[in-house]
């Protein structure tokens, strides 16, 4: 098929490619570069032959989305947007216009090419307060910050399109928590500035930029009192999409999967890991909670296994080990 990516040059984005491109698919991506670097997209051409095309665009600039949308998709895989939850705290409209305004935007040029089958990267913050886990998609939605207000609203603007208007198929993919690389250590996670989550502030604790990780609360009601997650291997995650992306005739208007291993690891324990993989003692030390920060959530996976065909394959182990090569091979990420 032929797909356009949107936020293609980003860390789940540029996977996405990947495994599209791998998967014989033909791929034309672009992204704002606000925060990602096109180098990712020379890699990708690197690590998988196929036709990739790239161009930069922004959500906000209808005139060129229309333009792209005119080249004619079998369907478009939705990635980018603004995803830092304490930034979000601190900017709502900014998250507010590019996440939700853009994706509106994206929407309507779909509506105009006739194109009416889409992918969307919505997140496991959907969930809000976890009331039980694990997490099925039938748990009750609810938003704790304006980054996931955000991906809650793309949602219901899907369910009600599709509601409206026959034709639309759109998987609404609910990320729990995605971590790794690909295993030739090319593309990786390359936050700008300080990173947000664990993982990448892991891996530059343990690559030399960063002195030592910060354990947000040991006092939780978890085993080991650090904070539980869902982690995924992004290459499972991209996976995921391509079942998606095969399977969207058996959606019937829009359809939210949860895109989860199954099962939670703690902060301490995906630092032990991290240690292995990298040969090395990672230092930390044991700080206030964040604020916002739920004890513990992790998925179901049920629906994906039936709806998708798909499960996550790769551990804890896999998923560190990819993850430092990337980081060892590629200290400053795409670089300056
Ligand atoms: C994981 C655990 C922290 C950093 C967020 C978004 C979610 C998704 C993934 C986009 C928590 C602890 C973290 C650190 C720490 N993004 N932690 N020290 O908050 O679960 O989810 O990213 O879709 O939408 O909400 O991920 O990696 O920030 O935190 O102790 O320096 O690690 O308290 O328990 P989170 P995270």
């Amino acid at each position: 098929m032929k797909v356009l990516v949107t936020g293609a040059s980003g860390y789940i984005g540029s996977h996405a490619c990947l495994e599209l491109l791998r998967a014989g698919h033909e791929v034309v991506g672009f992204d704002n570069l606000s925060n990602s670097s096109q180098t990712s997209m020379d890699r990708v051409r690197g690590l998988a032959r196929g036709p990739l095309r790239f161009e930069k665009l922004d959500l906000l600039d209808k005139p060129g989305l229309e333009k792209i949308m005119a080249l004619g998709f079998d369907a478009v895989m939705h990635f980018a947007g603004l995803k830092a939850v304490g930034e979000s705290v601190e900017k709502p409209d900014l998250y507010r216009r590019n996440n939700v305004d853009g994706s509106a935007n994206l929407l309507a040029a779909m509506k105009t090419a006739g194109c009416r089958r889409l992918v969307f990267s919505s997140s496991c913050t959907v969930y809000g307060e976890v009331k039980k886990n694990p997490v099925d998609e039938s748990h009750p939605r609810g938003a704790v910050n304006p980054y996931g207000r955000t991906k809650l609203d793309i949602e219901d603007m899907c369910f009600e399109l599709a509601r409206a208007e026959k034709g639309w198929r759109i998987a609404l993919l609910r990320y729990f928590n995605p971590v790794g690389a690909d295993a030739g250590g090319r593309i990786g996670e390359d936050p700008h500035g300080l990173p947000n989550n664990l993982m990448p502030f892991v891996m530059q604790t343990a690559v030399g930029r960063r002195e030592k990780v910060r354990v947000f609360g040991a006092d939780y009601p978890t085993p080991d009192g650090t904070g539980v997650r869902d982690y995924i291997h992004v290459t499972d995650l991209a996976l995921g999409h391509i079942a998606a992306l095969d399977r969207l005739d058996v959606f019937d208007g829009a359809e939210a999967v949860n895109l989860g291993a199954g099962r939670g690891y703690s902060v301490l324990e995906v630092i032990k890991a991290a240690s292995k993989a990298a040969g090395k003692d990672i230092p930390y030390e044991i700080s206030p909670r964040r604020p916002g920060d739920s004890a513990a959530i992790w998925a179901d996976p049920t629906f994906a296994k039936k709806k998708l065909g798909w499960s996550a394959a790769r551990g804890l182990g896999e998923m560190c080990a990819d993850a430092w090569r990337w980081q060892r091979d590629n200290p400053e990420g795409y670089g300056a």
